[in-house]
């Protein structure tokens, strides 16, 4: 496998230093978009986990990847995830000050992120096929992440609307990285195992594992959100958001799979990086960190 898969990749993948200021961040930060907000709270509470499970797999793969081009690219993209899981984790700190009370719902997350993803303490050939597991269920959520970042940077309703522009950046950011690094762990995935089967069932589950994820979780944090005018009825809030543009197309999770499972795919059929290599040249959390 090696060079060749990814030959046309030719970006080193690198951690930025950003620097976010919430304070002034209100409970509906997309104003009049309860439902849809909650849909984002969701990478503030549930995603940083999910990061640090995929920066401790990808660790765990480090030493079965002889090329050093990729051990780079695996290296910057565990810089790049912990840096997310830690910005987030900052907006969910304001969204608490607010009163939405999340912390039992983290540690619930933390935990079962913790028995499902971890290592399970296994050894040997268990260990490693364990491991290829992980590496194509993250595959298949990367390819997503990858997708819907290319949806916050290109999608103008966000900002139509109003959203705040400090949780705007903090998405159009995170967005932007997820498809400069959207590559990192197929090819790690390809280069340590590569098997279609095992591919083809963790991105099913990586699919609907997701979409289960954003509805259950979103939906909890509505019920959780204590203001007066949050509206009633979630699911036909988030139907709504999601037909006015608002929120993703829940359909992605199910209109990706043929694509993702054609035999030759590979992430840089995606389509062109501009929208991200410009956002991440002129994003004001990341110029504030180097200011
Ligand atoms: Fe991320
Ligand atoms: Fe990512």
């Amino acid at each position: 496998m090696g060079s060749a898969v990814y030959a046309d990749q030719t970006r080193a993948i690198n951690a930025r230093a950003v620097e976010f200021d919430f304070a002034t961040v209100p409970m509906h930060y997309i104003p009049g978009e309860a439902m849809a907000t909650h849909i984002i709270n969701v990478m503030h509470l549930v995603l940083p986990e999910g990061e640090r499970a995929m920066a401790q797999a990808l660790a765990e793969a480090l030493p079965l990847i002889d090329d050093e081009r990729l051990r780079e690219e695996v290296r910057g993209f565990i810089g790049q995830e912990s840096m997310h899981a830690s910005s987030h984790e900052k907006a969910r700190e304001q969204l608490e000050r607010l009163g939405l009370d999340v912390g039992p719902m983290v540690e619930n997350v933390s935990w079962l992120v913790d028995r499902i993803l971890g290592d399970h303490g296994l050894t040997g050939r268990a260990k490693r096929e364990w491991l290829c597991e992980r590496l194509a269920l993250f595959a298949g959520m990367e390819h997503y992440t990858a997708v819907i970042g290319e949806w916050l940077l290109t999608n103008d309703t966000l900002e139509a609307k109003g959203m705040h522009p400090a949780m705007l950046d903090l998405i159009r950011w995170h967005g932007a990285e997820e498809v400069e690094h959207r590559s990192v762990v197929y090819d790690a995935y390809m280069h340590v195992d590569g098997g279609y089967a095992r591919k083809a069932r963790q991105a099913l589950i990586a699919s609907a594992g997701l979409l289960v994820l954003f509805v259950v979780s979103g939906g909890y944090l509505f019920h959780k959100d204590p203001s007066q005018h949050k509206g009633r009825f979630w699911p036909l809030q988030l139907a709504g958001a999601s037909l006015r543009g608002v929120v993703p197309s829940f359909t992605t999770f199910i209109t990706e799979i043929p694509r993702y499972l054609r035999p030759g795919f590979h992430p840089s059929q995606l389509g062109p990086m501009d929208h991200a290599l410009r956002y991440l040249a002129q994003s004001p959390a990341a110029r504030a960190a180097s200011a």
